[in-house]
């Protein structure tokens, strides 16, 4: 757990390719939770292309037992040994080593490696944990055929698993069995896993594009044996979805996805066998929200688009993460667009990245697509690794167009299958499909930090030309100063006063062109287009879609916010025409708060939103987004000095006063969405007219009327689904009194058995806007349903805390600060990732007054200070405080 005094930066420059190579690899686990023996036997020779030095093995935490070499046991002073590395000096050209190891699951608190977790023991080696299992060339660009035997006691563990197909079994004498899996895909040993457990297991299976059949299995704890009928449709779906998609069929017997309850992220696409953090799998309409369901299905497609992206092409090195991740999640965000509503996905896929990893780019942790250096690679899965690198690979599709993007992966998956490959690999296979360059385009992998567009038009009524000009420009991030333009799709398009669109014929053009919405390329600092032919004078549109992650700055008043928020065809733009609109008057009467004025709300706010209730034909999905406030966080992101006070002050007045101006409307949409008689069903409408519902019924109960309240509790009580249940409780929360109390009581005698639904009961009181409430979360850590061991519990009460409860956080008496100094401290002895991950929190600390700054400086300083931290807590404290 230890890391060594002074973690050292590890360096995309100093990359060189191994110097040796693992052909096939046997492991042997004679296995159990308090000591396991591994045996490998690696079968190795000289790479002719590497630097050809001493062969240098990874390993941690190992107790290491004998290695022969050709079979003979080698001396002590035959090799040298670490904390980390096992190096053999003077090897022949080709030769085979037997490795016995030994490591304890049971003690395993970091969940890297193999380690024990409830009924059963499993794996986590990405990024870096198979060297906690045995000496190895721990790096994803030597790639080997695996071969795995598992024996265990039979009756302790009747289930044994690995990746590809099994082999062989049997039984031993002493009450032991053993299993033999082989895959015959080389992989890298991060793709590696084993499970031994009692678990249940529902089988279905899937007959591919060619006519294999496939078998297909979850494995889950027993008491969860109702929970898997959704996660095993949304295998079948992702399957279909990448044959028809990206022409990618599935290449084993079998396909099995394990759930596990103590897992450090939300699932990892280990070959042939995906395991899942229970959360991201477990489903049932009772335990389970819409928006539970709907994740399940993202994350079962995205382990299973690993599949190709991924494993049949790994990544070479560490610093190219975001191939296999930025591609996969803009597959897995395309996979959920076809199955339900595109424009809600873009929205919540916008909305997710402009809160999160906009903060990030802004923050002491910025880096690019592509880093160039690390600590601690598990510090970089990131928002900017995942989600920008999905809106970098959009782009591309964006300026390829869908036909040019598959040739571009057809011929990126035939290329480079088998092999560990770069993102410039991934670049030029598009390059090289669709004839074209992509060199300009390549900065977004390198350079850090949001680009910012400033928009300005001018529209010329004797010659009936608009001139549009674009400016870009990109704050400087820790290591980048300075800044090339980037090539970024602007689409865009024009609308008069009608709402209709105009043409869009650029001056140097001889046809008019034919679509509505068209794509500027913006390649330079500063360019200019101009428009003929425009009519009259239009409403300039931008950034359709989300064309760029980017941030748009162009002066538009709250009436023409209010028009594009009524008219614009682009239902993205439409939507965010209506934040912008919240956000622009929500600033000003911050404005007016800090001035000690009284507030008072325009009524262009809450016209348009009685226009958006009043809308007959809306989306009920997308009307309850427009609705939807824009967060606390994202309104401190908006000020030069986060006003906390203020924010929390000015949101509350606005949904409150909105609340009484539309009451009635609410309601009656409320009335209208409300079906407590129809059963509960998992697709786009009824979540559509759940979520709306549950808007209206959050606005409802602002108005601070106590008929609202009991509503709230009907609902609760008739639902049949955890969408309402929850919903209701979340509202309740807030709402100080012997009700509240009653209905937390009751929620958690009737689900205590249940970890996904305790974990929803922890975070809703995480959130209670209410003072007490960190006084109640200390309460709670100490009750029986909360273990700090368990990352589910802590992320769920701790992260959800200090991420999304800012006014409370950030309380002025420096407790919210105080508070999550311990649970760092306390963690990263347990388990360094999961600390790591909580210190997030303080991303953007320098944003707040000089008091609270202080305060959190004092903080960071005090966890720096401290003797023994690992790397992963090191790295972040450190750049923070740079
Ligand atoms: N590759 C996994 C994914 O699908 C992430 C797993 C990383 N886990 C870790 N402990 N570093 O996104
Ligand atoms: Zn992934």
């Amino acid at each position: 757990m230890n890391a060594p005094a002074s973690p050292k930066t590890i360096r995309l420059a100093d990359y060189t390719v191994p110097s040796y190579l693992v052909d096939n690899v046997d492991l042997h686990f004679d296995l159990d939770a308090s000591t396991t023996r591994v045996t490998s036997i690696l079968n190795m020779r000289r790479n002719p292309k590497g630097p050809g030095e001493d062969c240098v093995l990874n390993g941690e935490h190992l107790e290491l037992i004998s290695i022969k070499l050709d079979g003979r046991t080698l001396t002590a002073a035959e090799f040298q040994r670490s904390n980390t590395q096992l190096v053999l000096p003077q090897l022949p050209e080709k030769f085979q080593l037997e490795i016995v190891t030994e490591i304890y699951p049971d003690q395993n608190m970091a969940l890297e490696g193999l380690y024990h977790s409830g009924a059963l023991v499993c794996t986590q080696c990405e990024a870096e944990g198979f060297r906690r299992i045995t000496y190895y060339p721990d790096r994803p660009d030597v790639m080997a055929v695996f071969t795995v035997t598992i024996t265990a006691d039979k009756q302790k563990w009747p289930i044994l698993l690995s990746n590809g197909n099994l082999q062989e079994q049997g039984e031993s004498e002493d009450g032991r069995h053993w299993v033999r899996w082989h895959d015959p895909h080389p992989k890298p040993c991060y793709l590696f896993a084993l499970v031994a457990g009692d678990l249940y297991m529902q089988q279905d299976s899937f007959t591919t594009l060619s006519g294999r059949d496939v078998t297909l299995q979850i494995y889950v704890d027993k008491e969860n044996h109702d929970k898997c009928d959704h996660a095993l449709v949304s295998l079948k779906q992702s399957m279909r979805w990448d044959e028809e998609t990206y022409g990618r069929e599935y290449d084993l017997d079998v396909f099995m996805i394990v759930a596990v309850n103590d897992f450090n992220m939300g699932a990892m696409e280990n070959k042939g066998l995906n395991i899942f953090n229970a959360a991201c799998v477990l489903a049932s309409p009772k335990t389970a929200t819409d928006n539970d369901f709907y994740t399940i299905q993202s994350i079962v497609g995205h382990e299973y688009f690993h599949n190709w992206s991924g494993n049949r092409v790994t990544c070479r090195d560490w610093f190219q993460l975001s191939l296999k991740e930025g591609f996969t999640v803009m597959r897995d965000q395309s996979f959920s667009a076809d199955l339900n509503s595109a424009a809600v996905q873009r929205i919540d896929d916008v909305d997710q990245l402009r809160s999160l990893q906009f903060a990030e780019d802004a923050g002491p942790m910025a880096h690019p697509v592509r880093p160039d250096s690390y600590i601690e690679i598990s510090n970089f899965y990131t928002v900017t690794i995942y989600e920008k690198g999905a809106e970098v690979v959009r782009m591309i599709k964006t300026l390829v167009g869908k036909k040019g993007f598959r040739k571009g992966t057809d011929l990126y998956f035939d290329r480079h299958d088998g092999q560990a490959v770069t993102t410039d690999d991934f670049v030029k296979a598009i390059e090289d499909a669709n004839r074209i360059d992509l060199t300009q385009f390549k900065r977004w992998y390198t350079q850090a930090g949001t680009p910012v567009i400033t928009a300005t038009h001018q529209y010329d009524a004797t010659k009936k030309i608009l001139t549009l000009t674009l400016q870009q420009s990109c704050p400087a991030t820790p290591g980048q100063t300075e800044k090339q333009p980037f090539l970024i799709p602007v689409a865009m398009g024009l609308l008069d006063a009608a709402g209709n669109s105009l043409p869009l014929q650029l001056i140097d053009e001889a046809e008019p062109y034919d679509n509505d919405t068209r794509v500027l390329e913006l390649s330079e600092a500063e360019q200019t287009f101009r428009f003929i032919g425009v009519d009259q004078k239009p409403v300039v549109s931008l950034l359709r879609g989300f064309s760029a992650p980017v941030k748009l700055q162009i002066e538009r008043d709250n009436e023409e916010l209010a028009f594009l928020m009524a008219n614009e065809k682009d239902s993205f733009n439409r939507w965010d025409a209506g934040q912008s609109l919240f956000i622009q008057v929500m600033l000003s009467l911050i404005n007016d708060y800090q001035q000690d004025k009284t507030l008072q709300l325009p009524e262009i706010l809450s016209k348009q939103c009685a226009a958006v209730l009043e809308d007959k034909t809306a989306d009920p999905a997308l009307v309850a987004r427009m609705l939807t406030l824009p967060s606390e966080n994202y309104l401190a992101a908006q000020m030069k000095v986060a006003d906390v006070d203020a924010i929390h002050h000015v949101r509350k007045f606005v949904k409150d006063t909105l609340a009484i101006q539309l009451k009635a409307q609410f309601d009656t949409l409320y009335q209208q969405h409300n079906l407590p008689n129809v059963p509960y069903q998992f697709n786009s409408e009824h979540m559509g007219r759940r979520s709306l519902k549950n808007v209206c019924l959050g606005y409802l109960m602002a108005t601070g009327d106590p008929m609202q309240t009991q509503r709230c509790l009907k609902q609760m009580k008739q639902a049949d689904n955890m969408t309402d249940t929850l919903s209701g409780l979340r509202l309740m929360v807030d709402q100080p009194g012997t009700e509240r109390e009653h209905a937390l009581r009751a929620f958690y005698e009737q689900w205590q058995h249940d970890r996904q639904v305790v974990d929803k009961w922890l975070t809703v009181q995480a959130l209670s806007s209410l003072p007490d409430t960190l006084i109640r979360i200390k309460g709670l850590m100490k009750h029986p349903a909360f273990s700090i061991k368990n990352p589910n519990n802590v992320r769920a009460l701790i992260g959800q805390f200090c991420r999304n409860n800012p006014a409370l956080f950030h309380a002025k008496d420096g407790s919210g600060y105080r508070f999550l100094t311990e649970q760092i401290l306390l963690l990263d002895k347990i388990n360094p990732q999961v600390a790591s991950r909580q210190l997030g929190a303080f991303n953007s600390w320098r944003r707040y007054d000089v008091k609270r700054q202080e305060m959190m400086r004092d903080a960071l300083q005090n966890i720096a200070q401290q003797q023994d931290l690992s790397s992963d807590v090191y790295e972040i404290v450190n750049k923070y405080l740079a």
